[in-house]
């Protein structure tokens, strides 16, 4: 038996391909929910529109205080571990659902599969590379999504245990993009804003609002509840509605999330996965924290880093988005593989006698 623990959005993107190598070969697979992520458009859309069967178990250990939400995940997952042990525990990315994986597997001698290991974005203030940092040192083996990820991990002595396989939301991407019918529409900026770093002040809410107002063309922004909930908090959700080039809309699926991604000529983000996303699409990114995070686009000038709070560096972000352009497919960055992650993984846990 393979177990598989998701809790979040960007989980279950992850999760659709390697479920669907696995489940071609036979084996034998349970997937359990933390319950992190719970609204219908957060998480249930995910399983349908790209066929993941419902989970076994939901430990609904969403909302609460990192502690909090991450001892509730532990404790459930323990129980559930010990009573249907696994071969293999698989995990994805860098939340607080994959770092309670990672403890709880390890304690019980419980091998680990670390799926989007090795980016380090160098800064322990920001909770993903705690996260990260924790979950990798305690896996069997690493799947990286591109090359500078390996060299993280060999920098930390675990080379040995990892692999660059692509990223496999490239696989989901791929997946999704092939079948969706794309209607030639105006070109859009889409914006998606939800990290703590950029929703825990209303200084810094305020200062993102204010350069989507400074930005040339229709802004459409799938808004994550965490930052409706902090803009409603600081007094801040009229002036959002008022901004006349800004349309706040519900988080959408992903089939949806491709059509906005293929149409736009900008992608205004503070997220992980969709930073790396915009190279697929062909969209420039403007990225809302000054993080280390794939430095490769960085280099190709396809991605622009800036800090909202500092005037040089959002002149910097403004010129970027007035320049941005659709690029066409043989000119996007391929620092992500080749949309095979999945079966990459599958080969290499067979070599490696985990499955
Ligand atoms: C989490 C991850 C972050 C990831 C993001 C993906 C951690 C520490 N953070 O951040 O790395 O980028 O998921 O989206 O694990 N909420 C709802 N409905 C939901 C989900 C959340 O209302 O379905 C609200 C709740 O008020 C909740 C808040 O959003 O307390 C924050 O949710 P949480 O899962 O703690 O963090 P995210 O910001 O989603
Ligand atoms: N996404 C989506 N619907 C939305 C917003 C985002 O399907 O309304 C997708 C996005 O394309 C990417 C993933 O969700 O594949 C990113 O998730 P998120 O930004 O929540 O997390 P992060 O990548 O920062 O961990």
């Amino acid at each position: 038996m393979i177990t598989h623990i998701v809790g979040n959005r960007p989980q279950f993107i992850k999760l659709a391909p390697l479920y669907h190598a696995l489940a071609k070969e036979g084996y034998e697979q349970r997937i359990i929910h933390s319950g992190q992520h719970y609204d219908e458009n957060m998480s249930d859309v995910f399983f349908e529109e790209l066929r993941i069967p419902a989970p076994r178990v939901n430990l609904a250990a969403g909302g609460g205080s990192h502690a909090q939400m991450t001892a509730k995940i532990m404790v459930g997952l323990e129980e559930e571990l010990l009573t249907n042990r696994p071969k293999l525990l698989i995990l994805y990315g860098d939340t607080n659902t994959t770092l309670a994986g990672a403890i709880v597997a390890a304690k019980l001698c419980i091998p680990v599969a670390h799926v989007e290991a090795g980016p380090r974005t160098h800064d322990k203030k920001n909770p993903e590379e705690c996260n990260r940092i924790v979950t990798d040192h305690l896996s069997e083996i690493l799947f990286c999504p591109d090359a500078i990820s390996l060299h993280n991990l060999e920098r930390e002595g675990l080379g040995q245990a990892a692999y660059v396989t692509g990223d496999i939301m490239y696989d989901t991407y791929l997946s999704i993009a092939d079948g969706v019918q794309q209607e030639a529409q105006e070109e859009i900026i889409v914006m998606t804003w939800h990290r703590q770093e950029n929703t825990c002040s209303k200084e810094r809410m305020e200062s993102i609002l204010h350069v989507v107002e400074r930005l040339e063309g229709r802004v459409v922004c799938p808004l994550h509840p965490r930052t409706r909930k902090c803009l409603a908090e600081y007094g801040l959700w009229e002036k959002a509605e008022k901004i006349a080039n800004l349309e706040i809309i519900e988080p959408v699926g992903y089939t949806e999330m491709v059509r906005l991604m293929n149409r736009a000529r900008l992608i205004l983000t503070d997220s992980g996965g969709l930073s790396k996303e915009s190279s697929f699409a062909g969209a420039k990114c403007l990225f809302m924290l000054e993080l280390d995070l794939w430095d490769d686009l960085v280099k190709d000038r396809w991605m622009y880093k800036f800090n909202p709070q500092n005037e040089e560096s959002v002149e910097g972000a403004l010129q970027f988005a007035r320049q941005a352009e659709r690029v066409a497919l043989p000119a996007r960055p391929k620092h992500y593989g080749d949309g095979h992650a999945a079966e990459k993984m599958v080969q290499k846990l067979r070599e490696r006698g985990l499955i």
